[in-house]
């Protein structure tokens, strides 16, 4: 399910035409598939052209003892172009086979690439498969300055958390942001111990002989850098929040998911009333001790490295609305995931009982202009700073505000809805932010979104 940037109308300011200009990905052509992406600016080996994934079905069977995994993948997918041979992001275990639509194909790895060469081309706009088959020990990726993400084995078991590039670690992907597609995860692990991934479970467990398979399916269309799973021993818990299953889990080693349970639940009913109907078909999440440092708005269900904090849960959630749903359409628009996940944090304080919003913003507007803070660019700070939590999260975050004095409380209100309602289950840009805003203001906002977004300063008061 891809979405192309759309053409900039008229009304939209010379920024935006710019930075449209250097998203268009890169041309198909006469591609080296090894080594051409899908003109990510910051992740530009990402993504495949040629085709389009509608889903992906993940048989993963997994052995805690040793960390193997023996999987078989599958992805179904449109041909946009007659595909000689196709490109998938892979970095995981050995492959033992490949079948496109059923039958034997040839294929080469060669860096992040698995490049698949069909025993006969595939025709334009034809529907297809490939499966892959692979069995080894996934391992994740440690980056110098994203950190540790990927597949990661723990002691009982192993979590995958993907963001940004991590897929490619356990399941061949078109790793491309625009891409989204469903998931069926069927999960076989020792009888005892648990796993658990996006959406929800279908069906009862099944045990044969000493494994047990359990089934798991996102309906929603998913950005692959929000699909995890979670193997372990686990307790779990489910019930209902507010009319959707609410299913939180927690390694019994640790801290337990009380206030996980309670506060998604909270969080989720408080959001809705504001930012409309959740878009998913469940909720909750898992604690385990991943030892990765930070939490991840795991589509329907994120995982918390170690028992969060109340705003932690306020911000997973909030994601939900703002990442997961609308997604960014590049990696240099982080800011909009999270300028409005840490926007929200700001505004449950003010609804209870904290500091208002304007004071959270006055006492990180006090930062004096020379400081490291206004350093960067928030909406583009580099492939190195997107989780850069002064410029990407909390400047990000101020850019709302500075946007909610503009247009006044009203306008921003009906913002806040209308962006996830407008761009559901999608991908969408800063320009369309833009757009949007100035649509339901009737002000021209360029000069606002240069200063705090595209500008490396403290923006004036006025800004
Ligand atoms: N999106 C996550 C959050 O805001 C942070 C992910 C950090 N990922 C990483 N590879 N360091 O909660
Ligand atoms: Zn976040």
């Amino acid at each position: 399910m891809t979405r192309r940037t759309r053409v900039v109308t008229a009304a939209a300011s010379a920024l935006c035409a710019l930075s449209l200009l250097a998203a268009v990905p890169a041309s198909a052509g006469e591609p080296d598939l090894g080594t051409v992406g899908a003109g990510d600016p910051y992740f530009p080996l990402s993504g495949n052209p040629g085709y389009d994934v509608r889903h992906y079905d993940l048989d993963l069977d997994f052995t805690p003892a040793n960390h193997e995994l023996a999987a078989e993948a599958t992805v179904s997918a449109t041909a946009g172009e007659r595909l000689a041979r196709l490109g998938l992001d892979y970095s995981g275990p050995p492959v033992e086979s490949v079948l496109v639509d059923g039958r034997p194909a040839r294929y080469e790895r060669s860096g992040q690439k698995l490049t698949v060469l069909p025993a006969h081309p595939i025709g334009r706009g034809a529907e297809f498969t490939v499966r892959v088959r692979y069995r080894g020990t996934p391992e994740r990726i440690s980056d110098a300055v994203l950190g540790d993400y990927g597949w990661l084995n723990t002691d009982d078991g192993a979590v995958a958390l993907n963001e940004p590039d991590g897929a490619r670690t356990w399941y061949p992907v078109n790793d491309d942001l625009r891409d989204k597609a469903t998931y069926t995860f069927h999960l076989t692990t020792p009888n005892g111990v648990r796993a658990l991934a996006n959406g929800e479970p279908q069906g009862e467990p099944r045990t044969h002989g000493d494994r047990t398979t359990v089934t798991w399916e996102m309906r929603e269309p998913m950005a692959s850098y929000l699909s995890m799973v979670a193997i372990g021993r686990f307790t779990v818990t489910r019930d209902d929040a507010g009319g959707l299953p609410n299913i939180t889990a927690y390694d019994p080693a640790g801290a337990d998911d009380s206030l996980l349970h309670r506060t998604t639940a909270e969080a989720l009913a408080w959001q809705t009333e504001r930012f409309g109907r959740y878009p998913f078909d469940s909720t909750g999440g898992i604690i385990d001790r991943v030892g990765v440092g930070y939490a991840l708005e795991t589509q329907s269900r994120p995982v918390y490295d170690g028992a969060p904090d109340e705003l932690t849960v306020v911000h997973e959630v909030a994601h939900q609305w703002f990442g997961d749903s609308v997604t960014p359409e590049t990696w240099r628009d982080i800011w909009l995931n999270e300028g409005f996940a840490t926007y929200v944090e700001w505004l449950w304080q003010e609804d209870h009982g904290g500091p208002t919003v304007q004071e959270t913003f006055d006492g990180y507007y006090a930062t004096p202009a020379g400081d490291p803070f206004w350093q960067l660019r928030t909406g583009d700070p580099g492939h190195d700073e997107i989780f850069n939590y002064d410029v990407v999260y909390v400047r990000g975050a101020m850019t709302l505000q500075a946007l909610r004095n503009a247009v006044g409380d009203q306008d921003f209100a009906t913002l806040l809805r209308e962006w996830p309602r407008a761009h559901r289950h999608g991908n969408a840009s800063t320009c369309d932010l833009l757009r949007l805003a100035e649509e339901i203001s009737h002000r021209q906002l360029g000069p606002l979104f240069d200063a705090w977004l595209y500008t490396a300063a403290k923006p004036g008061p006025v800004a």
